[in-house]
């Protein structure tokens, strides 16, 4: 996005103010607005991606209420927008009560123009970064990504696309990975996107139902065949028919049922339990474990022959610690999907909330990341998440004392150069100065830290 496409709107009451600050922005296309009608107005039929809004307006130069249905109805509008607050009095008050209710950041009077032009084009960056987030995110949506799966990461991309090879295949799928990284989403992307998308798609975990339950669970059972049942019942297996079954947990399946599971994985019939009628059934199998089935083989809790027909294809999914494009992309969806379902106003982490975020290992990957998300939303006092919501620093101190001191050096390292670039927005110079070091040493630590260098036009002109 080029500098000329910039929308600036400013909503002073004050015609000097709104002379000096549209003198001030020259090459952005600014708009000017005096009151909160001819402000909503103008947000409406060409919507700024930044907008400065003084809080004293007309009937009310007095008080802050006009300025602050203004910033509401703008908020509504366009919630991507940068609304950055000018307060003529200098109550912290207002200013917290605008970020509540969604402003990026705010201003207190008198107008210091640098001051002012740095804020804006700071807004302006956060947006247009924002924007070509979402932008790629929608792309990506429509190609190849599978439904309700965000991913920046190579690794995961990768399972992405075999996932989807595999699905058309109609090949019996084993998708092994730790708890909570996405791998019954990945199992209903089997399904979605294969020949079956139109069956049922059944699920059954076989760790969290007790074994004398299992066998009657997945291959049903005939009326009479022990007490209490009743009437004859088909099992999952049954039910699945013409669509997916899909068995989480395979690795807590016990022996017998590994026998019986296997039987009819090769024959394709199942027997209910106490029937004598073999009935055959259509379906694709999809299975899940965080356990090593491997050495599960090897140790001969797992039988070999149903570890080969159950993963036909196998499937590997890295864990969130292994996906640095992952954290921040997930945790900033998740946080906007959650509050949007619960209908709360929008919300955004501070800069060192998600600097926590991405340097966090997040052992219950996803899950725990959503979890820890949600239960901050909750405690923040308001609009703004900072890092002591999300919880995490005792448990990172925990964790750091499992490194070697060398280890340590260099994650501290990597961190601090991470804090540095996200605090100047991506600019290496700021950056640089932040940590104390010269341009051309924060390049080379950069490097070492395999950091992505992607020199911002600020950055040449700053030389
Ligand atoms: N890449 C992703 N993008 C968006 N949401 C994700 C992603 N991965 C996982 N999730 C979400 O995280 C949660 C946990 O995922 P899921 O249940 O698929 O994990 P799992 O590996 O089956 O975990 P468990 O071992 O705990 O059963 C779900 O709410 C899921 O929608
Ligand atoms: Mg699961």
């Amino acid at each position: 996005m080029t500098e000329n496409t910039r929308k600036l709107l400013i909503v002073d009451d004050e015609p000097g103010i709104r002379r000096q600050l549209k003198w001030a922005f020259d090459g952005v296309d600014v708009q000017l607005a005096e009151d909160r009608k001819s402000a909503i107005a103008k947000q409406t039929e060409n919507p700024s991606s930044v907008v400065l809004l003084d809080l004293g307006l007309p009937p009310n130069q007095d008080g802050p209420s006009e300025g602050l249905a203004t910033l509401k109805a703008i908020m509504e509008k366009t919630p991507h927008v940068k609304v950055i607050v000018m307060t003529g009095q200098t109550e912290r008050d207002y200013a917290l009560k605008s970020i509540a209710l969604g402003a990026y950041d705010f201003y207190a009077k008198p107008l210091d123009l640098d001051q002012v032009t740095l804020i804006v084009e700071r807004a302006f960056r956060l947006y247009e970064l924002e924007e070509e987030n979402r932008r790629l995110q929608a792309e990506q949506q429509g190609t190849g990504a599978l439904p309700g799966l965000l991913t920046n990461s190579p690794a995961m991309k990768e399972v992405c696309t075999s996932i989807t090879r595999f699905a058309r295949a109609d090949v019996a799928v084993l998708i092994i990975g730790e708890s909570g990284t996405g791998k019954e989403l990945l199992a209903r992307a089997v399904h979605s996107q294969s020949g079956r998308a139109e069956g049922p798609f059944v699920a059954i975990n076989c760790a969290a139902i007790p074994e004398n339950l299992l066998e009657s669970e997945l291959f049903g059972y005939e009326k009479g065949a022990f007490t209490g049942a009743h009437r004859t019942t088909p099992g999952k297996i049954e039910q699945a028919s013409q669509g997916t079954l899909f068995l989480d947990e395979i690795g807590d399946l016990p022996m017998a049922l590994q026998a019986k599971l296997l039987r009819f994985l090769q024959e394709r019939m199942v027997e209910r339990v106490g029937g004598r009628r073999e009935i055959p059934v259509d379906i694709r199998v999809v299975s899940a474990t965080n356990k090593d089935v491997e050495t599960m083989v090897a140790e001969q809790s797992f039988r070999e022959d149903l570890y080969f027909r159950l993963g036909e294809a196998v499937v590997s999914v890295p864990p969130l610690r292994e996906r640095p494009e992952d954290k921040v992309l997930i945790a900033q969806n998740f946080l906007d999907s959650w509050l949007g379902e619960q209908g709360l106003p929008a919300m955004r982490f501070s800069a060192n909330a998600l600097a926590a975020i991405s340097q966090f290992d997040w052992p219950g990957n996803v899950r725990e990341l959503q979890n820890r998300v949600k239960r901050a939303a909750v405690s923040a006092d308001d609009s703004l998440i900072e890092t002591a919501d999300l919880g995490l620093d005792a448990k990172q101190a925990a964790e750091a004392t499992l490194y070697t001191l060398k280890e340590a050096r260099q994650r501290a390292e990597a961190q601090a150069i991470n804090n540095a670039l996200l605090h100047a927005d991506g600019n290496v110079t700021k950056a640089a100065k932040l940590l104390g070091v010269s341009r051309p040493t924060l390049y080379q630590l950069m490097r070492e830290h395999h950091q992505k260098i992607e020199p911002s036009k600020d950055d040449v002109t700053a030389n």
